[in-house]
């Protein structure tokens, strides 16, 4: 009999650069948008991952869906690689939830055939069927089913999470990608939501990868956390001790940008200066010195090893 359990998500050495078309005169540019990650998510964990705008949060969300391919390096999901399933196979066994889920979505489709969608793309499930998941599926997160035949516009923005959610869930995947779920909503919406993605996780046995700019609801959701800086997880480790023993620089810097909220700002003031991180142009040594605020000169230099901890580690030079 074998004790390792296959991890619901891992990731090996995962790379991916974009190459974006310079001006008329302009070199083209490579923007490295995730640079050697690597970690695993075992079944029913939540592995919330924080970072500033442009790090690569939502590039990683695309490659584990499958919606990118990786330049280099493995994804694994529930021990298949992700490139090699097919399309309807992939969306049985992963499933996302954005932002803003109807940006794309004709304005007329009602929330019915919204949630039914992810069933017609399958091609097996008759009308009937179809009908009785999708009244589960509303049931499930809230809506009274005559919303079922509402349209988009007419549903507040915490309903329209809730019918995407009920989208994302329809097929019974095992495991969701949630890009900032909760991050248009207001703050009393964004509880209710947090909490339904909670019980919903609990009811049907799921695992997440949970992405948000926002440290106190990763708090509040995730058993483990990843901190990404320019494409890289600087340190990652259980929530409690990412939370109580920061190692890295940069993520003591995060946790002090929540101390001092400043309401209406959308993205954490990290008070680290106004050198901004450039994917296009990836510091050498370790890719955090030139906003560090204990950097030595080797840290130009030097790339930083990784430091195991108990459910993770720490990229720094600085830290034993
Ligand atoms: N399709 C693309 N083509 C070119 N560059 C891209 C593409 N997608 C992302 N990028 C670039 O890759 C980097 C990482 O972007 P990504 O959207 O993953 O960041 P993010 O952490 O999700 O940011 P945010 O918090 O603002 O959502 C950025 O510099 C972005 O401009
Ligand atoms: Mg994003």
């Amino acid at each position: 009999m074998s004790t390792t359990t296959t991890p619901a998500i891992e990731l090996r050495s995962v790379g991916k650069t974009f190459r974006v078309a310079g001006g008329v005169l302009g070199k083209d540019r490579r923007v490295v948008a995730v640079d050697g990650v690597s970690f695993a998510v075992p079944p029913g964990g939540v592995l919330g991952v924080v970072g500033e705008s442009g790090c690569g949060k939502s590039t990683l969300a695309r490659l584990i869906l499958g919606l990118l391919e990786p330049d280099s390096g493995d994804i694994a999901v529930e021990g298949q690689r992700i490139v090699d399933m097919d399309r309807k196979a992939r969306a049985r066994l992963i499933q996302p939830v954005f932002q803003d889920p109807f940006s794309s979505l004709n304005p007329l489709t009602r929330i019915r055939d919204i949630v039914a969608m992810p069933l017609q793309a399958q091609g097996t499930f008759s009308r009937a069927e179809i009908a009785r998941r999708v009244d589960e599926m509303l049931s499930r997160v809230g809506l009274p089913g005559e919303m079922g035949n509402r349209l988009p516009a007419e549903l507040s923005g915490g309903q329209r999470q809730r019918v995407a959610i009920a989208r994302a869930l329809v097929l019974r995947p095992r495991i969701v990608v949630c890009d900032e779920p909760t991050s248009a909503l207001d703050v009393s919406v964004q509880a209710q939501i947090l909490n339904l993605l909670a019980e919903l996780r609990r009811d049907l046995g799921l695992t997440y990868l949970f992405i948000s700019h926002n440290l106190a609801v990763v708090e509040h959701v995730a058993s483990e956390v990843a901190v990404m800086y320019l494409g890289r997880i600087v340190e990652k480790k259980p929530t409690q001790a990412l939370f109580h023993d920061p190692e890295h620089p940069y993520t003591k810097a995060l946790l002090a940008s929540v101390l001092t909220p400043e309401p209406g700002l959308g993205v954490p003031d990290v008070g680290l200066g106004d050198v901004m991180p450039d994917p296009a142009n990836i510091p050498p040594g370790c890719r955090f010195h030139p906003r560090c605020p204990i950097a030595e000169p080797r840290c130009a230099t030097e790339t930083p090893p990784l430091r195991p901890r108990p459910g993770g580690g720490v990229e720094c030079l600085l830290v034993p």
